[in-house]
């Protein structure tokens, strides 16, 4: 777990104490149970790895779609670390009022190392049995995801909810918080570019990623950057400079490189190259590096509607009792891929699109 901030900031007041008082107030129709299986009384919802604007939405769905059928929800605090901690409290429908606007996530989020050992998932599956809980909802990306496979091959039922800034997740062609994080990088591009023409400069800004372009390509793309440099293809500086200088002469008064925190020639080493060959090259790079920008603030309406609808699937996957998979989103629809086939694997780029990036930065 991260170690800067206390891990114990209550996460609600006011909870009713037991399951009894809930149906007092929201009385609920009985689920029906799924055959060969007692059916769920209690889940557990959690957010791991880095946050992303947008789990607060699927947070509030996960808890208002769970009480709904009658269950009690607990929501985990600092993800995996909180979960092998015991540190989670029950959530009501009110206590998930007003968060779907809200960037971060309430629950706290963590990158657990305990978890990754064997040991760790299963103190988790103790604190889970303790509890009485029958089934757990994972909010997060790649490394999140893995954790939730490692806990269904145990035997617990898991259901994954794709959320990345990063979209790099197999099993979702979008994830939470990537329409966010690309219009903050697009407000940031238009706004260099305003000042980039001011004074015919040539910028830098570098966007997050990890090891996947895809934020930077379509942000390039849509941005109307002049190059673009992702992991994905080798970048030589030499063709980067080549671009700025003849988009100079073609009669643009910018040029802006957009660069991918993952790509070999990130946004130090790319500006430390222009620096160094700056006599020959004929100008220097101004260089942003958006970095954890992008993952804060309000989620779009784009992040609401998906955050939402996929965590309403994700109880609805374990109501059925089809779980050990991750609810994604293919063609506007909801999908459900095992966590198996998503687990320590990459959503290839569509590389594609850099063509059609290099037509349209001319
Ligand atoms: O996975 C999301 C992400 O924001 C990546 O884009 C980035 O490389 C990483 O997390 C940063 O991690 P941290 O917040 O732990 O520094």
């Amino acid at each position: 777990m991260d170690a800067q901030l206390p891990a114990t900031a209550p996460i609600s007041v006011g909870l009713p104490a037991t399951v009894s008082e809930y149906t007092q107030v929201w009385p609920q129709p009985q689920p029906a149970p799924v055959r060969g299986r007692p059916p769920i009384k209690r889940i557990a919802v959690l957010t791991s790895g880095g946050d992303a604007p947008g789990m607060n939405a699927a947070i509030r769905s996960v808890v208002r779609t769970g009480v709904e059928r009658d269950w009690l929800v607990f929501g985990v605090k600092h993800g995996y670390a909180g979960l092998i901690a015991d540190d989670m409290a029950i959530l009501g429908r009110r206590d998930v009022g007003g968060v779907i606007g809200q960037g971060g996530t309430m629950l706290g989020s963590a990158r657990s190392a305990e978890f990754r050992a064997e040991a760790g998932r299963r103190q988790a599956l103790d604190v889970l049995a303790g509890r009485g809980i029958d089934a757990l909802v994972v909010i997060g990306g790649n490394g999140s995801q893995c954790g939730a496979n490692a806990l269904a091959e145990m035997g617990f039922p898991v259901v994954g909810v794709a959320s990345t800034i990063d979209n790099d997740l197999v099993g979702s062609e979008i994830t939470i918080g990537v329409d966010t994080a690309m219009n903050i990088a697009l407000e940031a591009i238009d706004r260099l570019k305003t000042t980039a023409s001011s004074h015919h400069r040539a910028f830098l800004i570098e966007v997050m990623g990890r090891d996947c372009g895809y934020l930077a390509l379509m942000s390039a793309i849509a941005g109307g950057a002049e190059a673009v440099a992702i992991p994905e293809i080798e970048t030589d500086p030499e063709a980067i400079g080549e671009k700025l200088r003849t988009a100079y002469e073609r009669g643009k008064p910018h040029a802006l490189v957009v660069v991918a925190e993952g790509a070999k020639y990130n946004a130090e080493r790319l500006a430390a190259y222009f620096t160094e060959n700056r006599e020959r090259l004929g100008f220097d790079l101004r260089t942003t590096i958006l970095g954890h920008v992008q993952r804060g603030g309000a989620p779009t309406a784009a992040d609401r509607l998906l955050a939402t609808r996929l965590a309403a699937a994700a109880t609805e996957q374990l109501a059925r009792g089809e779980t050990g998979v991750l609810v994604g989103l293919n063609k506007n629809e909801i999908v459900a891929t095992p966590l198996a086939d998503v687990a320590g694997k990459r959503k290839p780029l569509d590389v594609g699109l850099v063509a059609l990036a290099e037509v349209l930065e001319k």
